[in-house]
């Protein structure tokens, strides 16, 4: 019996793999991590699935949970929001089953930041201005920041900064950025990519902390900052270029 963890996206119930909709529909354990996976994916489980909400569980539950199911003979779909690969608890989840012995799989999800960025109708990386994103956080209750990756120490590289679980602490964050990115650089706090009352505020370092309090905002928000977010006069990238398509298309990209 195998336990398939998939990305369930960043809300829209529509933004999810077909491969991940197709494994919610075969499993008939369905375990997802409340609220900000999306009640319309449960929809695809099959009728008389066992549907359980993990956010109140610890984590020795959760495995229990998946221990049981998987030793009565049933394949387990285990949902968590955007993607995997970040800020996802997949990696304890996968040690335990590991040294279970139970076999998984893993289904990559849209992640948070794509979301929001579509939302933003922006691309986070501009030719010859920023051609890097920073997937990170700030230190929570439940996580400790390492030292070696403070705010301060990514923006030294300028890149573009996706910063996630950090609305609650917005002012400390364009604080700490001010000095490196300049108050006039742009600012987007996306929140709830994707679902039907997703919102978007665009500021800058110097005034996005207070637009932020005004519209009360405290959860679920990707905070975007970078030059990429309002730059027009970046250059073309050289894959289009006309002449670059002459020497190089038909070769191999
Ligand atoms: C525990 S992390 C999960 C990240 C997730 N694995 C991903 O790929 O986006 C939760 C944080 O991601 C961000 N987030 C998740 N969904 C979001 C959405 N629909 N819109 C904006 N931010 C979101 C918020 O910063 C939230 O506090």
């Amino acid at each position: 019996m195998t336990v398939h963890f998939i990305g369930a996206g960043p809300g829209a119930a529509d933004l999810i793999t077909l491969r991940g909709r197709d494994l919610i529909a075969r499993c008939p354990v369905c375990l997802y991590a409340g609220s900000l996976v999306p009640q319309a994916l449960l929809e695809h489980c099959p009728p008389g699935a066992r549907i359980v909400d993990t956010a109140p569980m610890s984590l020795d539950e959760i495995i229990n949970e998946i221990a049981q199911a998987t030793a009565a003979g049933h394949d387990v779909a285990r949902l968590h929001s955007g993607d995997l690969a970040i800020l996802s608890a997949l990696g304890e989840q996968l040690r335990r089953l590991d040294a279970l012995q139970i076999p998984y799989t893993v289904t990559p999800g849209v992640p948070s930041f794509s979301a929001a960025a579509a939302a933003l109708g922006r691309e986070l990386t501009l030719p010859g201005l920023v051609q890097s994103v920073v997937l990170t956080r700030t230190s929570g209750r439940a996580s400790a920041m390492p030292d070696t990756e403070r705010l301060s120490l990514f923006a030294q590289s300028r890149a573009t900064l996706a910063i996630h679980l950090s609305i609650h602490v917005i002012d400390k964050v364009a604080d700490e950025l001010r000095p490196h990115y300049g108050d006039d650089c742009p600012v987007a706090v996306v929140y709830r990519a994707s679902w039907p009352d997703q919102r978007i505020m665009r500021g800058t370092l110097a005034t996005i902390a207070a637009q932020v309090a005004a519209d009360a905002v405290e959860r679920t928000a990707l905070i975007l900052v970078g030059h990429a977010l309002g730059a027009e006069d970046f250059r073309d990238s050289a894959l289009y270029d006309a002449d670059y398509q002459r020497r190089f298309r038909g070769r191999g990209e």
